[in-house]
């Protein structure tokens, strides 16, 4: 059987009936969509179940479609995994809802805000850094997930949380682990009356989130109206006002909360996990990394300004989630009349496309499977499309994270790098495809005490 996608001539892969490429799909989504893209061009109709879909591979089709979301495209339902955990969330929200809330989240995360958290993030990894011992074997994923977690805890709730840190972190982590179980596994298209040992798992990790979560709001508020000003995340949502002049509602400072918990803290730490793999493969790499951070840094932690002195650690972090987006795919809903590249859509066709595929393709990326951080200098060796790099998205509903992530990444990997060669070998661990790209396995690293700071 042969998918075929009206205007008629489009040919896809063969699909069982029902089921279409369900199969092929959830058994290894990154090789299903590469040898997608490589057998079947750049405009490619599957299906999924009984939806039908397709998948666009060019980067201008990407951008369109990612442009177009809200306009001429719904953005992907979730599911119930999402829904449960992030409420009506800016990432769950539709329509004006969401316009609203993107409104309001969106100045608590601005450029200008994240200055205030680059200390906490410093703090942080110097602390980590501390706890470390020359040629002891770590595993990598947990250092980093352990990281990223107390700096989001911290950066949301602040230093009263301390006590919760813990409560929040765990029932975060389970709730994280259920969603991306989830999220890729079959049970994204059971309805949500069916209770599987998952889903079990899930409800009462929010539940414990949701008392701990409403102790800290309870805390906030009366700071507030104490007078007390506060800089974190949360005193900044309390603070919020839409047009109306309205706040949010207790349920709704709860949901974008825990967005941006979610949002932010296992996106970055993969990105740590693989940017140390592949530097510990690439010694020219890291040894102009180590030169970098010798001339800017010296022996002194760096801040917020010096972000932007650290161009080398910034292409290491851009390359890094080149070859391994944490997010790797979005999908989109064509609404009635939509069109892509100047061809109509049927109404209720999912568009799919994957910065994994993408990031990957040697159209873009000369050289695309090699970790070159030189392919972003200034007068690139290689030949580099950027509009092919789209870690964070694009459009009206881009990331809104994408600059707390990147200094916070920048920050750390600074930090830890300037003290300790966090070994990973020259193996790579196995991209495992869940809610973000993680690896498959633990990545088990010895560190190396630089020598220096
Ligand atoms: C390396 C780290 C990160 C990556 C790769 C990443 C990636 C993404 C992607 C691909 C989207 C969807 C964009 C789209 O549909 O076009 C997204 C949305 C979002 N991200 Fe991030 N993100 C990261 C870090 C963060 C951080 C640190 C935060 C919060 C502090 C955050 C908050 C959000 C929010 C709230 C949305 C929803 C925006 C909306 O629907 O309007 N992200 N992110």
């Amino acid at each position: 059987m042969t998918a075929t996608l009206e205007p008629g001539t489009l040919t896809g892969p063969r699909g069982w009936p029902l089921l279409g490429n369900l199969p092929a799909f959830a058994r290894d989504p990154l090789a299903f969509f590469e040898d997608l893209r490589d057998r079947h061009g750049d405009w490619v109709p599957w299906s999924l179940g009984p939806r039908r879909a397709l998948l666009v591979s060019r980067p201008e089709h990407v951008t369109e479609l990612l442009a177009g979301v809200e306009h001429s495209f719904d953005p992907m339902d979730l599911g119930w995994a999402f829904r449960h955990l992030l409420g009506e969330g800016v990432v769950v929200a539709t329509g004006e809802d969401w316009r609203r809330k993107r409104a309001l989240v969106q100045p608590v995360v601005r450029p200008r805000q994240v200055k205030a958290y680059a200390a906490t993030m410093v703090e942080y990894a110097a602390r980590l850094a501390e706890s470390w011992e020359d040629g002891r074997r770590v595993d990598v994923l947990r250092e980093m997930a352990g990281l990223t977690q107390r700096i989001a805890v911290r950066t949301l709730f602040g230093s009263e949380a301390a006590g919760q840190e813990e409560a929040i972190g765990r029932a975060m982590g389970v709730a994280q682990r259920e969603l991306g179980a989830e999220a890729r596994g079959l049970t994204l298209f059971l309805p949500p009356w069916v209770t599987t040992p998952g889903r079990h798992r899930l409800r009462g990790a929010v539940h414990r989130l949701d008392q701990e979560i409403e102790r800290v709001i309870a805390e906030h508020r009366a700071a507030a109206a104490a007078g007390e000003e506060r800089d974190d995340l949360l005193s900044r949502l309390l603070a919020a006002r839409d047009d109306t002049g309205a706040p949010l509602s207790a349920r709704e400072l709860r949901d974008e909360a825990i967005t941006l918990y979610i949002g932010g803290h296992e996106t970055t730490s993969t990105t740590l996990v693989w940017a140390w793999q592949l530097l510990s493969r690439s010694p020219g790499a890291r040894a102009r990394l180590d030169a970098e951070l010798d001339s800017v840094l010296g022996d002194r932690l760096p801040t917020f300004e010096d972000h932007a002195r650290l161009p080398w650690t910034q292409q290491i972090v851009r390359e890094s989630l080149r070859l391994y987006p944490p997010i790797w795919l979005i999908s989109a809903t064509a609404r009635e009349g939509a069109s892509l590249g100047g061809r109509a859509l049927p109404t209720g066709t999912a568009v799919w496309c994957s910065q994994w595929s993408v990031h990957r393709d040697p159209r873009w990326f000369e050289d695309p499977l090699a970790f070159r951080p030189e392919r972003w200098d200034p007068d690139p060796p290689l030949r580099t499309v950027e509009q092919a790099w789209f870690p964070f998205g694009g459009g009206p509903r881009a990331c809104l994270g994408a600059r707390f992530a990147l200094v916070e990444a920048v920050l750390l990997l600074a930090v830890l790098a300037r003290r300790f060669h966090v070994d990973t070998g020259p193996g790579l661990a196995r991209p495992f495809p869940g809610l973000t790209l993680q690896p498959a396995d633990p990545v088990p690293a010895t560190l190396r005490r630089t020598g220096t700071a």
